[in-house]
């Protein structure tokens, strides 16, 4: 049984549907061994406790980069916890934690990246004026939304679309690809080669 973290800050529905994978076995052979918030207020939080997962808060405020994710990493070493999942963590890692879990952390854009890396993706794609947008499941590296690519899928952009709009239909894909990644990535059907992720 592989062991999976979830790291969020807010709403928490890319978790939510990692956690529809796993209790539906479309995530196999795995369990959510913890969920943690850097922010006590996330939404997240409170889901993962209705569901009845174990979920802490780390809290971040006032700490330095380094000694929260020590903290983070503690936690996660403690569990031994097999594979990362950002989900909505609105916070950069240090290669401290990076390093702890080499291969091991995934993170989810709403962007085909590498357009659009940062806050705000959809409405930088909306802005820059592009016609197909969507969202990356990548590995985390030490540069912001640049780790090698999983998976992608496109999402047309609409005249009429604004932010909202635009999120909603990018939101529905995340929560397609992010568990099929997982999948994949536990299920140890890859390799990396240079920057391609090549399935086997
Ligand atoms: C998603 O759009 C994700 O791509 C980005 O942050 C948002 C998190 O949403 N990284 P949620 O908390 O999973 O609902």
């Amino acid at each position: 049984m592989k062991k999976l973290a979830i790291l969020l800050s807010g709403r928490g529905s890319n978790f939510q549907a990692i956690a529809d994978a796993v209790a539906a076995g479309r995530i196999h052979n795995a369990e959510i061994g913890i969920v943690i918030s850097n922010r006590p207020e996330a939404r997240g939080l409170e889901i993962a406790r209705e569901r009845g997962l174990p979920a802490v808060c780390i809290p971040s405020q006032g700490l330095s980069r380094e000694a929260h994710d020590r903290m983070v990493v503690d936690q996660l070493r403690k569990l031994e916890v097999d594979l990362v999942c950002l989900a909505g963590y609105m916070r950069l890692l240090s290669p401290l934690f990076i390093s702890a879990f080499p291969h091991a952390i995934l993170n989810i854009h709403p962007s085909l990246l590498p357009s659009f890396p940062g806050l705000n993706a959809q409405r930088q794609a909306l802005e820059h004026g592009v016609k197909i947008t969507g969202c990356t499941v990548h590995f985390v590296n030490e540069a912001l939304d640049a780790g090698p690519i999983i998976l992608q899928a496109a999402v047309p952009v609409k005249d009429d679309d604004t932010e909202e709009t635009l999120s909603q239909r990018i939101l529905r894909e995340e929560h397609r690809i992010y568990p099929e990644a997982v999948d994949i990535v536990l299920s140890g059907r890859y390799r990396i080669d240079g920057r391609r992720v090549i399935f086997d």
